[in-house]
């Protein structure tokens, strides 16, 4: 008896077993197109049937279903497509980039000499303008007029272009007529390159002398940390000088354009300065900015210059800027900048000029005073400065 039961109560089991799946299946499909909500069906089932594949978005199998099979009324997920729309304008991240320099925090000024030359000139400003930075250039006049498409390029990137006389001579052995028809000559390169003459001058060697220094209507400036590039030609020797000075907040590095070392090491120190956070403005930015002044004409800013005088509390805004605060605007300096840097040198000399008595003492005094003396005024360099004429000779 017992096996029977026994065999009776297997031969239930067995019968259930195979009843299941077959009323599963029946319910399946009594019930049209459900089983696509089954979690595991839909990958399959997206293949095979048509609809996904009109949609063209094998990724997103599960939505595609709903609003074809069941009801579309009963779906939220419709209320998404008028998203969709407002979505697409959102590519526009590509906005012009807006140069905002804000004179509360730390800026250097890096400066170029000798130039301009084809290869390192472009070399450098390929670097300043992949990093958004700006710099100053001081050019011999006769190499502009040799050399004159890199001048048109600084211009347009709105670095600041500088003379550095018209034949690199030492211009504090010059008399003034001589010294300021050097200026005036270098000026036409300049000008015949198609950018305004420019209102500052480092003089060669930074040599100067006091008709240098305040008879030539020019505002004289040399610089404060010098490399001395063109004596080690060494890249890594200058990336080592650089990093390892200091603080370099308002000071004014001194390089040149016309060795590759130079403009080797200056892709590697442009995004560095720029992450130890300076920012790279133009020696009439730093003037402006930092010092708190607008470099006026006959007066020279040399190293006793810089190293008396510290961060001011009141920088003063740049020609054809609104306003210089603390906060700075960020709209229209960069635009403005560029184009107006050089023509707005060109103003400044008009209003202080009134006030400038050295103007009128320079020409008394160097009838008399003149003589080819090598006034120990060059030691207003920066201590490392001792520059060797026949090596700077182009
Ligand atoms: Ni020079």
């Amino acid at each position: 008896m017992k096996k029977l039961l026994m065999c009776a109560v297997t031969m239930l089991l067995v019968l259930c077993l195979i009843a299941g799946p077959a009323s599963a299946a029946r319910a399946a499909g009594s019930a049209g197109g459900v089983p696509p909500l089954s979690a595991g069906a839909v990958p399959r089932l997206a293949g095979e049937e048509g609809d996904p594949d009109e949609e063209g978005d094998p990724g997103a199998p599960d939505d595609s279903y709903d609003p074809d099979e069941s009801g579309d009324p009963d779906e939220p997920g419709d209320t998404g497509d008028p998203e969709e729309p407002e979505e697409p304008p959102v590519p526009e991240p590509e906005e012009p980039y807006v140069r905002v320099i804000d004179p509360s925090k730390p800026m250097v000024a890096l400066t170029f000499d000798d130039g301009p030359h084809d290869t390192w000139s472009n070399a450098i400003l390929d670097v300043l303008e992949e990093n958004h930075a700006l710099a100053t250039f001081f050019e011999v006049g006769r190499n502009v007029r040799a050399h004159p498409e890199p001048v048109q390029r600084m211009a347009e990137l709105g670095c600041e272009i500088a003379s550095h006389s018209n034949a690199h001579k030492d211009l504090s052995k010059l008399k003034k007529k001589t010294l300021i028809k050097d200026l005036d000559t270098a000026d036409a390169a300049f000008t015949d390159a198609g950018v305004e003459p420019p209102a500052l001058v480092r003089p060669p060697y930074g040599a100067v002398n006091k008709n240098v220094k305040s008879a030539t209507g020019r505002s004289i400036v040399t610089w404060t940390v010098d490399t001395e590039d063109w004596r080690s030609r060494d890249a890594q020797a200058v990336i080592d000088y650089v990093q390892n000075y200091g603080d370099l907040d308002g000071e004014i590095v001194l390089m040149h354009s016309i060795y590759e070392s130079t403009a080797d090491a200056v892709r590697v120190l442009v995004p560095w300065l720029q992450e130890q956070g300076y920012q790279l403005v133009t020696v009439t930015e730093l003037l402006a900015y930092y010092y708190g002044e607008l470099p006026q004409p006959d007066r020279f800013y040399g190293y006793t210059y810089f190293s008396s005088h510290g961060r001011t509390d009141t920088p003063v805004p740049l020609p054809g800027e609104t306003v210089p605060g603390a906060g700075v605007p960020a709209e229209e300096p960069a635009e403005e900048e560029t184009p107006d840097t050089p023509a707005a040198l060109a103003d400044e000399p008009e209003a202080p000029a009134e006030s400038e008595s050295p103007a009128e003492e320079a020409p008394a005094e160097t009838d008399k005073e003149w003589k080819p003396v090598r006034v120990p005024d060059t030691v207003d360099l920066a201590p490392a400065s001792i520059p060797n004429p026949a090596l700077f000779m182009p």
